[in-house]
């Protein structure tokens, strides 16, 4: 049996599909907050466990007879996050799991600008340390994020946004195509995977430039002060802390954090990963609702 949790999450849900295309559903099972909300995988016959990072005690149950469970890493900071993936990574080596893959990201590292690789770099070396197989699955950024950087610049004609860098944008479908390959097929990648990107890494520059072609109308980059761009996403309603981290998006890509391209994924799913170009192309004409379709 398979486990997958945050499996009612944008990437975990997709995860689930892609390995019922590969597997039973007898072999598949899904640990989720709200179990409720995994009704429809329950009626295909995936088994669904209530299992919460921050209850511990739901976690025995949740890994019970999981051969290999797939921690889809919170959408918390700093100490929270950590503490959620220890409670999590120490479930599954007590419950006796055989292997345990987790969503980290291409940039996992302990000194980087953005708040949330410290805490992917730290629960790698809690699965280094917990005695078990273990997979860190170094996800690509995700694209929708791109979509969210370009806002209402179709509108505006501006691209408004602090200096950056170079990302190599992945989508949340190739990325969760990848994981179940990984799961279904296990035996590839022990300890963290070699980044898991597309093929391009693009900065605002140049994602402008493509708006600009498929809008056919100049779209302009303009580069706001780091401090403006806080306070504009605080007087928006943004807890300054959150604000920070978000900034330390392009503090981290200006220093070409997210800026490697490896062919890792395109290898696992056989086919090239959906680029921006094609994302940003396709959004154009559908007034920029790919931010949930990627
Ligand atoms: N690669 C990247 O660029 C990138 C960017 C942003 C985030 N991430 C990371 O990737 C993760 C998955 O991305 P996503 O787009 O699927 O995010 P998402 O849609 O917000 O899903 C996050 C999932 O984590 C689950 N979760 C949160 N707290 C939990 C807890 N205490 N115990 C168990 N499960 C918990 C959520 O459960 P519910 O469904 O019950 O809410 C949800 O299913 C994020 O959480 C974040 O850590 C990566």
């Amino acid at each position: 049996m398979i486990i997958v949790t945050g499996a009612t999450g944008r990437l975990g849900r997709r995860v689930v599909e892609r390995l019922l295309e590969r597997l039973p559903a007898d072999q598949v099972g899904v640990s989720v907050r709200e179990p409720a909300k995994a009704r429809h995988l329950a009626d295909r016959g995936v088994q669904v466990r209530r299992g919460d990072f921050a209850e511990p005690a739901t976690l025995p149950g949740a890994f019970a007879d999981a051969e290999q469970a797939l921690l889809v890493s919170s959408d918390r900071f700093g100490e929270e996050a950590l503490r959620l993936h220890r409670a999590a990574v120490s479930a599954a080596v007590r419950a006796g799991v055989g292997r345990v893959l987790y969503t980290s990201h291409q940039g996992a590292a302990a000194d980087s600008l953005f708040a949330a690789m410290p805490d992917h770099a730290a629960t790698e070396e809690v699965l280094a340390e917990a005695g078990v197989p273990w997979t860190s699955l170094r996800n690509g950024f995700y694209a929708s994020t791109v979509q969210q950087l370009v806002g209402r610049a179709r509108e505006t004609g501006e691209l408004r946004a602090p200096e950056d860098g170079p990302v190599s944008w992945t989508t949340h479908d190739d990325l969760a195509e990848a994981a179940a390959i990984v799961l279904a097929e296990p035996g590839r990648f022990d300890g963290p995977t070699p980044p898991l990107t597309a093929g391009q890494a693009l900065d605002l520059a140049d994602v402008a430039a493509i708006l600009s072609e498929s809008a056919g109308r100049a779209i302009r980059r303009v580069t706001v002060d780091d401090e403006d761009y806080v306070a504009d996403l605080v007087g928006h309603g943004m807890p300054e802390p959150h604000a920070r981290a978000m900034l330390g998006v392009f503090l981290a890509s200006r220093r070409g954090e997210f800026a490697v391209v490896d062919p890792t994924l395109r290898d696992l799913l056989g086919r090239p990963p959906r680029s921006v170009r094609d994302l940003l192309t396709a959004s154009s004409h559908s007034s920029g609702q790919a931010a949930h379709t990627t």
